[in-house]
């Protein structure tokens, strides 16, 4: 389907590329620490999407089915509660789970628009096509290409003084650091009007095996996916990086309560970073840190919500107590 065919159903925005694409600096700050470590939103090229998507049918990775039966069960009382007439989805991906919400909307008659925002250029488009052509009745689909920490200017304001809801599914919030995770809440709140809502998805602390697993599976996607970022500096940076001579690690760290996945260098190594005119040498068993998945529980959902001065509305969560789908508004 071409943009054209769907008029102006679809509208998509684009940070200026050069603005989105940090990569040749992340990798140069990133490779010159004394303890190496790539940013992670350079995982999602269009294989690194595709890889994900596999990762979220895994046995071992549970959040994705716990967060997608959560949602099932909850989304009538969303909808309800909120009467949004607008989903803004921060980090939608291809928004399998949020075609939940979106139903619930609809059935309530109340689907005016859709707005996926993403850093993935791969994923904005194809998403925003696919939800238009499920959703008839959908007035607008508005795509924003971005990073959520830098460019949610870029979101449409809100069509009419009718609530709409912002989404941070996946536990994406638990991919970022507490100073840029304070930062990122404080931004979506500063979008919030009264009578809007955040709804935030978050993982919680459990069982260090469970943990693990869901970020080491047997058959190697989630490596696959963790290696893959190697490909991407090789290819967009004219790199040479031996990517088989690396391996995946996910380790809980219990005084952080996050999982770290990070690179391992199994043998001595150099590489050549061209367009960065940069030399780099790791050691044998040489480990770099690629992303940080942090796990919570109810009181470090309400402190984090509290700093960025937005108060739990409720929590819905699964009888295991595995994930927690969290509806927070302004604080009064
Ligand atoms: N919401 C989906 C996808 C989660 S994966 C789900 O719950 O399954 C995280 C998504 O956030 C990816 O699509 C990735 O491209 C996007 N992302 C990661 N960092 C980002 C950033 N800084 N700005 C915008 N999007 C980002
Ligand atoms: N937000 C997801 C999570 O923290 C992202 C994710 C899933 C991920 N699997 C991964 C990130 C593997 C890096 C590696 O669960």
């Amino acid at each position: 389907m071409r943009a054209t065919s769907t008029g102006q159903r679809l509208d998509i925005t684009r940070a200026p590329l050069a603005e989105r694409s940090t990569l040749a600096e992340d990798v140069r700050d990133g490779l010159t620490r004394p303890f190496k470590e790539l940013v992670p939103k350079h995982l999602y090229d269009a294989r690194g999407c595709e890889l994900f998507d596999e990762i979220c049918t895994l046995e071992e990775y549970y959040p994705t089915r716990t967060e997608r039966a959560i949602l099932t069960a909850a989304a009538a009382d969303i909808s309800d509660r909120t009467g949004a007439i607008e989903l803004v989805e921060l980090g939608a991906g291809s928004a399998s789970k949020t075609r939940v919400l979106l139903d619930a909307i609809d059935a309530d008659g109340r689907l005016e628009r859709y707005v996926p925002f993403d850093i993935a250029e791969a994923v904005v488009r194809p998403t925003a096509l696919a939800i238009l052509g499920e959703y008839p009745e959908l007035g607008q689909v508005h795509g924003v290409v971005g990073d959520f920490i830098s460019d949610l200017d870029l979101i449409p304001e809100p069509a009419t003084a009718a609530p709409r809801i912002l989404a941070l599914l996946g536990s994406t919030i638990g991919n970022f650091v507490g100073v840029e995770r304070a930062a990122l809440l404080s931004g979506i709140t500063s979008l919030l009007r009264p009578q809007d809502r955040l709804l935030l998805g978050t993982d919680l602390v459990k069982d260090p095996a469970v943990l693990e697993a869901a970020y080491n599976d047997r058959r190697g996607v989630t490596a696959a996916f963790n290696l893959n970022l190697l490909e991407v500096i090789n290819r967009e940076l004219d790199g040479d990086l031996p990517v088989e001579n690396f391996e995946h690690v996910a380790r809980f760290e219990s005084d952080l309560d996050w999982v770290e996945m990070r690179l391992r260098a199994r043998a001595p190594c150099q590489a050549r970073i061209g367009a960065l005119n940069l030399e780099v040498d790791f050691v044998a068993g040489e480990e770099m840190r690629t992303e940080i998945s942090a796990k919570f529980t109810p009181a470090r959902i309400e402190d984090n919500l509290a700093a960025a001065g937005l108060e739990i509305e409720r929590i819905y969560t699964d009888a295991g107590d595995l994930f927690a789908l969290t509806l927070a508004r302004p604080a009064a």
